[in-house]
């Protein structure tokens, strides 16, 4: 059976319970599409986030209010077909899990099926544990996500840090006991200060991933195309820029232009 082929090297939630207690750092990056998901998991990369960050990234909406459940499963059977070691989760969209625990467990279900990704991800704490519960009771595990959820951006009106007063801080606290106590097998915590970060990952058992969450967590996410300096606009203090993807494109291409213009593209040894 393919599923059986290189099953002792991938990675499982189980791997990443044991890189905590091992306290080696998990390394998470988002994937959208087939070939950039082959190179992140040949390059060791543990985890692939095929996160809603989609509807930013790859179709230019302003939030990742817009993107579909039919379009994360497009964007997430992309990834999985790309893989042979990473874990592959698959963000939740917007409107497919707040209605009620039916709907989510309907739109957990179709990510599953229809993707072939090894669990899902979704933002927030109490509020949706009704939808966490019935999810996990269908065997698919659930990533958390807390701090800065891009999903309640119109609530909370500016992606500014989080939780840096008492009373959020608390809710934060609690909401990971509770994402702990209900199952999820790791939390994502996003913007928040490293203090706060400190505490909810000494305190939990489960691995906890920070983005712009400091140092002292379980392992780190970035947005790749952020890491690559392919998106050269978004320069937020928590983003190390690893290269100048823009910049380096941008060159190519106006060779390729100028090649094709003076007609030195094709030449005799690239034409039959
Ligand atoms: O959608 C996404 O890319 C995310 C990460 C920022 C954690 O949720």
């Amino acid at each position: 059976m393919s599923a059986a082929r290189n099953d002792s090297k991938r990675i499982t939630t189980h791997t990443l319970q044991e890189m905590k207690s091992k306290g080696e750092k998990i390394t998470m990056l988002t994937a959208y599409d087939f070939s950039m998901a082959g190179i992140l998991d040949e390059a060791g990369v543990d985890v692939l986030l095929v996160g809603d960050s989609a509807s930013n990234v790859m179709a230019g909406h302003e939030t990742t209010l817009p993107i579909t459940l039919d379009q994360m499963i497009y964007h997430g059977s992309s990834v999985v077909r790309a893989i042979k070691r990473s874990l592959v989760i698959v963000d939740l969209p917007f409107g497919s899990y707040q209605g009620n625990s039916s709907e989510a467990l309907r739109s957990a279900i179709r990510i599953m099926k229809e993707t072939g990704a090894h669990a899902v991800k979704m933002e927030g704490g109490a509020e949706i544990k009704d939808s966490i519960v019935r999810i996990l009771s269908a065997g698919v595990p659930v990533m958390g996500h807390l701090g800065l959820t891009p999903q309640s951006i119109y609530k909370f009106g500016t992606y500014t840090v989080r939780a840096k007063e008492e009373e959020e801080a608390q809710k934060l606290i609690e909401d990971a006991r509770l994402l702990e106590q209900c199952g999820c097998f790791a939390i994502v915590l996003e913007k928040i200060p490293s203090s706060l970060a400190k505490q909810v990952s000494e305190n939990l058992s489960i691995p906890v991933i920070g983005i712009g969450a400091g140092p002292f967590v379980d392992g780190q996410v970035l947005v790749t195309h952020d890491l690559l300096g392919i998106t050269n606009q978004f320069k937020p203090r928590f983003l190390r820029k690893y290269a100048d993807l823009h910049g380096i494109i941008t060159e190519a291409v106006h060779h390729y232009v100028e090649d094709v213009k003076r007609k030195d593209f094709p030449s005799p040894s690239e034409a039959y």
